[in-house]
Order: C-alpha cells, then sequence, then structure tokens
C-alpha cells in the first residue's frame, strides 16, 4: 500500500503555532484528536513532525539508521558538542558504552546500601518531624544526591556548591539561546564553565573516588581512544541533567497518586511487607512495578524527546518527507473522556486489560541509559519510606501538577508521617 500523504496544519511562518505550543498545554493532545497520531507543523521557523502512539513511535525507533538524535540548539549549547546527547553514530556509541559503565549490574550493587541509607535517613527525619512537611523538596534532594554524592563521589559541601550552579544552567534549557549579558542564557554557559571545571576536579583529585567514577576513569571508547577529561565531564554534567528531575519527578507523581488512592495503597502493601529486607536484587515485585508503570502512564517524567530524518521515512503509514525534525510525544496519552483509562489502576498492567506498550524510558540506541539505576531508586525510597513511615495527606492543597520540566505537585506534597 502506498505511504498516505503527511497530515498538517497548514502553519507556514510558525508565529501562531509556536505562541500556541508555548501558552496550551494541550497544544499537541488538540492537534493529535484533529490531525490523527502523526501530523507536520512549523514550530520556531523549523517544519516539525509530531508523532504518538504505540505504532508511530515503534516505526521510527526502528529505522535508527535514517536518524540523528536532535536537541533545541539552547539544549545542544548547554550540554556541549562533546555530550553523547549531541554525538551521533559511533560516536554515540562509543560514549554510551562508557558511560554505561556507571549503571552496570556491579555498579548498581555497589550503589544500593548507600541509597538505603539515603533512604533511612529520610524516614527517620519525617518521622522526627513535629509539623506536616512538603515531601516534594526532599524527592529533589534525595535524586540530586543519588547522582552527586553516590555515582559522582562528591562530598556534601561540592554537592551544594554544584547544585546552586546547576540550578541556574537547568533554568536555561529550553530558552532562547541568545548570550546577551546578564539574560539567563548568558549565566547558564558562565554556570555552565564553572560545572565543568568542577567536575574535572573528580578526575584529578584521588580522594574524590568514593563513587562509581573509577568505573570510566581511562575508559576507552570502541575505537580504542581514551576519552579526555574535556569530554568526560560532559557526559557527567548529561547525566546530572537526564537523571535528576526526571527520577525526582517519578517519586512525586508516586507518593502522590498513592495517596490519593488508598485502595491501591493496601494492594501495594500486601506485597511490600513480604519482601525480605535489607533489599535483595531481582525480588520479584510485580504490584510495584505495576504501580510505578501506571504512574509513568498518567505523568510520564519525560514529556517527549526528538529526532532528525536524513532521508525520507514512512511512519505508521504516512511519508515524512526528509530533514524533518520529529517530536516524540510521550505525554499525550491522557484522554479527554470518562473512560477507565483516566484511572489510577495499577492492576491493569497486570489483568491483562492493557496491552499497549509503553516507553517511558525512550527505546532504540538511545534509550534512557540510567534506566537501570532510575528503577533501583525508585524501588529503594518507595517500599523503604513505605515500609518504615505511614504518610498522610494534608488537606487543602494543591495536588494539581506543575507539568515543566517534569510533573512535580505544585503544592510541594504536604504530608504528616506515623511510625508503621
Ligand atoms: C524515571 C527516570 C527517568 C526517565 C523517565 C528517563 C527517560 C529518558 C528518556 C525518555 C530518554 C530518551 C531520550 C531520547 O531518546 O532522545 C532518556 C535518555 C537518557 N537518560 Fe534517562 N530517564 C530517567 C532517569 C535517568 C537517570 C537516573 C539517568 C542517569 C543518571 C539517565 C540518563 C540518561 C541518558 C545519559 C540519556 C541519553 C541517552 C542517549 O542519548 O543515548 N536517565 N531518558
Amino acid at each position: 500500500m502506498p505511504a498516505a500523504n503527511l497530515p498538517t496544519t497548514g502553519a507556514l511562518t510558525g508565529v501562531f503555532e509556536t505562541l500556541a505550543f508555548f501558552k496550551d498545554t494541550s497544544f499537541a493532545q488538540r492537534r493529535f484528536e484533529r490531525y490523527g497520531d502523526v501530523f507536520e507543523t512549523c514550530l520556531l521557523g523549523q517544519r516539525t513532525v509530531l508523532i504518538r502512539g504505540e505504532q508511530a513511535i515503534s516505526d521510527l525507533l526502528s529505522q535508527s539508521g535514517s536518524l540523528q538524535g536532535w536537541w533545541p540548539k539552547s539544549v545542544r549549547e548547554l550540554l556541549g558538542r562533546h555530550s553523547l546527547a549531541n554525538r551521533n553514530g559511533a560516536d554515540h556509541k562509543a560514549r554510551r558504552r562508557v558511560v554505561g559503565q556507571l549503571f552496570s549490574a556491579s555498579a548498581l550493587c555497589r550503589y544500593t546500601p548507600a541509597i538505603e541509607s539515603q533512604v533511612q535517613l529520610l524516614s527517620n527525619e519525617l518521622l522526627n518531624c513535629a509539623s506536616p512537611t512538603p515531601l516534594a523538596p526532599r524527592m529533589r534532594q534525595f535524586a540530586f544526591s543519588v547522582i552527586a554524592n553516590i555515582v559522582l563521589g562528591l562530598d556534601d559541601q561540592n554537592r551544594d556548591e554544584l547544585f546552586l550552579d546547576f540550578e541556574i544552567w537547568i533554568k536555561a534549557l529550553f530558552s532562547l539561546p541568545i548570550a546577551i549579558p546578564g539574560s539567563s542564557f548568558a549565566r547558564a554557559m558562565l554556570a555552565r564553565e564553572r560545572l565543568l571545571s568542577r567536575l574535572k576536579q573528580l578526575f584529578s583529585d584521588d580522594q574524590y573516588f568514593c563513587g562509581g567514577l573509577d568505573l570510566i576513569r581511562g575508559g576507552l571508547d570502541e575505537a580504542g581512544i581514551p576519552l579526555d577529561d574535556d569530554d568526560l565531564a560532559e557526559q557527567l554534567l548529561l547525566l546530572l541533567f537526564a537523571g535528576y528531575e526526571t527520577t525526582a519527578s517519578s517519586l512525586n507523581c508516586f507518593f502522590r497518586a498513592l495517596l490519593l488512592n488508598p485502595s491501591s495503597q493496601k494492594w501495594l502493601m500486601e506485597e511490600l511487607e513480604a519482601q525480605p529486607f535489607p533489599y535483595v536484587a531481582n525480588t520479584p515485585c510485580p504490584r510495584l512495578d505495576a504501580t510505578v508503570l501506571e504512574v509513568m502512564r498518567l505523568t510520564p517524567p519525560v514529556g517527549g524527546f526528538f529526532r532528525k530524518n536524513n532521508v525520507p521515512i514512512v511512519i505508521d503509514g504516512i511519508e515524512i518527507p526528509a530533514d524533518r525534525i520529529i517530536q516524540v510525544v510521550l505525554n499525550s496519552a491522557m484522554r479527554s473522556d470518562q473512560s477507565d483509562l483516566c484511572e489510577f489502576r495499577p492492576q491493569r498492567h497486570m489483568d491483562g486489560s492493557f496491552t499497549q506498550k509503553l516507553l517511558p524510558f525512550g527505546g532504540g540506541e538511545r534509550v534512557c541509559l540510567g534506566k537501570s539505576l532510575a528503577e533501583l531508586e525508585i524501588r529503594l525510597m518507595t517500599s523503604g519510606l513505605l515500609k518504615n513511615v505511614q504518610l498522610r495527606l494534608e488537606p487543602n492543597q494543591d495536588l494539581s501538577l506543575q507539568q515543566i520540566p517534569s510533573p512535580t505537585p505544585r503544592g510541594g506534597l504536604l504530608i504528616s508521617c506515623i511510625r508503621e
């Protein structure tokens, strides 16, 4: 069957589409409902194809030879030219192999006791809180500390100093990349220099080798060329960017969903109470896995990602001309109707009633490199906290979700705690 023509919004300059894109949180959803799962528009002056759904996304990911990674200019410049996010082909693959050693099974075993201690510390702190406390900032602290302290091996003072620059840097990621002195982008570029020089110190100072960095130090890429310090430092900066907001968001959305759905919490607790303590790797936790997946179905931590096609390709039966920016939308699964899919029901992932393949970690050759670390963090934090502390949601708070950069409860998820 010949491929169908690409539906288009008809936008030529993209001015109105770009304004709507930044203002309207249901921009993509509305257009998918009108044009289908694959359509073209013009954003920031660029022909952009938006896609969603299992078929379209798997068609795209299966044609990796015709694609390259793509990020908006602000992200490209702030991550840097060495960053594996900005590299393609053999260059990309080689750096993935080196950085991937930080997330191997043996690396995760090394991190597990330290992550468990952080969870225990947080449980104790929460139990000692006399008044209600917001959980969301604590989840953010935890996610940052796992990467900064446990993976990179920074001490607390260096972590806190790194965090200050990281906050300046991350605010400009999706801004206009114009480095006028005083603009947020210019400040972020200066913060980037400070971040990189602090990260490079990690390679020169032996006392910092208490995380996982010895696993990649001197790592050879596939061509047998050692990565220099500038190159490695940009890979570490990428890890802070990719692994912090995403993991914090999934933890916050997990606790929010569970506290709003006591019957799901009760169902999950039956499984958690039977689990060994401390954590034993590879113990099956089907209910916990189903609950995490349900959270990611309803509130994917990463809203989407991009590719550029070098040649014409066919996606879901529709021909995409060459040189389009293709934006994969992961967060448009929310339905406006009253169907069961609007409900939080983790059981759907175990009773065979939901067969769609969800891709919260992406897929293909750029699938999330930190997936197993993120899963470990989520498992240890959720089961550790729920087994030690009884969390109660405080009334009269804003539980709606701020969507950018990743879903987070606006009111900070105010809770009170009792010992389990
Ligand atoms: C729940 C938490 C997380 C989610 C949902 C998530 C999701 C994703 C997604 C969707 C991508 C694919 C982007 C693309 O195809 O262009 C990705 C890539 C990536 N993620 Fe994650 N991520 C999470 C946590 C982490 C963590 C903890 C780390 C490391 C500390 C990490 C490191 C990376 C890296 C390095 C890439 C780039 C891979 C490449 O371009 O080859 N992520 N992540």
